[in-house]
């Protein structure tokens, strides 16, 4: 089946292979893993286990790096839903640049862009989700000194003035051959990547001399940062770097995790017997029978269950013994499903009690104007 990646949709099986051909990024290799391990002093699971998998400049970014040109972080959330564990997967990958990087990081919600591409939410709707996203954003531990959280409704003074330049660079022919608009498109959809490029500059802007930037996303986003880098340098600022991670699945067989099919998709406040619901229901690797499972072993490639025991389990030898013991018939889904439920429980507990106390934090990161 052909599949689809764009920002507003992915579908079918994705070929990772082939996006970064028809993308035009590099693949993460040993090389760019050495450098990670020689600036960060260790590589993140995400990065050992090939969840991000592909990226742009990396090696520039690392070279003005070792010349003292210190990178920033820019990421973002667009805030249709409330969040569910596989939207905290690329964060907590940037926490840690941001640890290891000692970096500051802009992270901007996309109020306007949910509100334009989503005909079903009104603006109440969007600001209501943002707020609450904001929460597990602030929980998964960012450092408030160097973080800003914006909605881009409330700090538009900002950035409309830089999203405008950034505007005039895109003509409309661009705009329908990259992201596929329609003649029944709304406008404020063909100005929109405009607003997602300005992030990708705004320190450069504010310092007053050109800053390197580093963009983590899941590589549905890829289409506004390539027409970003495109018009960055015509502004005079530096193509912004990214690295970009692969699709976290849902529960169910294929498809990544989406809140529109909430039995698939575990959300940071379910409670832990909704966990366990949803767990005890997922797709696996599994055979038919208990027999063939002896006798052949399980798929872990193919296994959502272990997809997230992956995600969620940091140490690498028990996720590697996990594996064998499946593929080998000794340790059956039921097992293994007992196993996450009790991770993912264990982590949400702690993600609940933080979300609770960033309730009083939220001025704190956030910049308005
Ligand atoms: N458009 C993204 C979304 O729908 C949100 C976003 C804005 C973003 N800026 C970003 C994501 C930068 C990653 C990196 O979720």
């Amino acid at each position: 089946m052909r599949f689809v990646v764009t920002p507003w949709e992915v579908k079918g099986e994705v070929d990772y292979e082939r996006l970064i051909k028809e993308f035009g990024v590099e693949k993460i290799d040993d090389k760019i893993l050495k450098l990670f391990k020689k600036y960060a002093g260790e590589l993140h699971p995400y990065l050992k286990r090939r969840l991000f998998f592909s990226h742009r400049d990396l090696d520039w970014l690392f070279r003005e790096y070792e010349k003292g040109n210190k990178f920033y972080l820019y990421t973002g959330r667009g805030p249709s839903s409330y969040t569910h564990i596989g939207h905290l997967v690329p964060w907590i990958f940037t926490k840690w640049l941001q640890e290891k990087f000692k970096a500051k990081l802009l992270f901007q919600i996309t109020d306007d862009e949910k509100f334009l591409f989503k005909r079903e939410l009104s603006l109440e709707d969007v600001k209501k989700f943002a707020y609450d996203n904001i929460l597990d954003i602030i929980a998964l531990g960012f450092d408030r000194k160097r973080t800003e959280i914006f909605l881009n409704t409330e700090y538009s003074k900002t950035l409309y003035p830089l999203a405008i330049k950034v505007a005039k660079k895109i003509t409309f022919s661009t705009a329908k051959a990259v992201f596929g608009f329609k003649n029944d498109s709304n406008i404020g959809e063909i100005f929109f990547t405009s607003m997602q490029s300005v992030p990708a500059f705004l320190e450069s802007v504010r310092a007053g001399k050109n800053i390197p930037c580093l963009i983590p996303y899941a590589i549905d986003q890829d289409a506004h940062f390539r027409v970003c880098r495109d018009v960055l340098p015509k502004l005079g600022y530096y193509k912004p770097a990214s690295i970009h991670s692969k699709f976290i699945p849902g529960l169910g067989k294929g498809g990544k995790m989406s809140a529109s099919e909430p039995d698939t998709a575990i959300f940071v406040t379910d409670a832990p017997i909704e966990v366990e619901r949803k767990i005890l229901k997922a797709f696996t690797g599994g055979r038919d029978t208990l027999k063939e499972q002896k006798r052949l072993g399980g798929k872990p490639k193919i296994c959502t269950v272990f997809a997230y025991y992956s995600l969620f389990e940091t140490d690498d030898k028990k996720v590697q013994e996990l594996e064998k013991k499946c593929k080998c018939g000794e340790i059956f889904c039921k097992e293994c499903k007992r196993i996450l439920i009790d991770i993912i429980n264990k982590f949400l507990k702690k993600h609940q009690e933080k979300r609770e106390k960033a309730k009083s934090k939220v001025e704190k990161f956030i910049v308005k104007d």
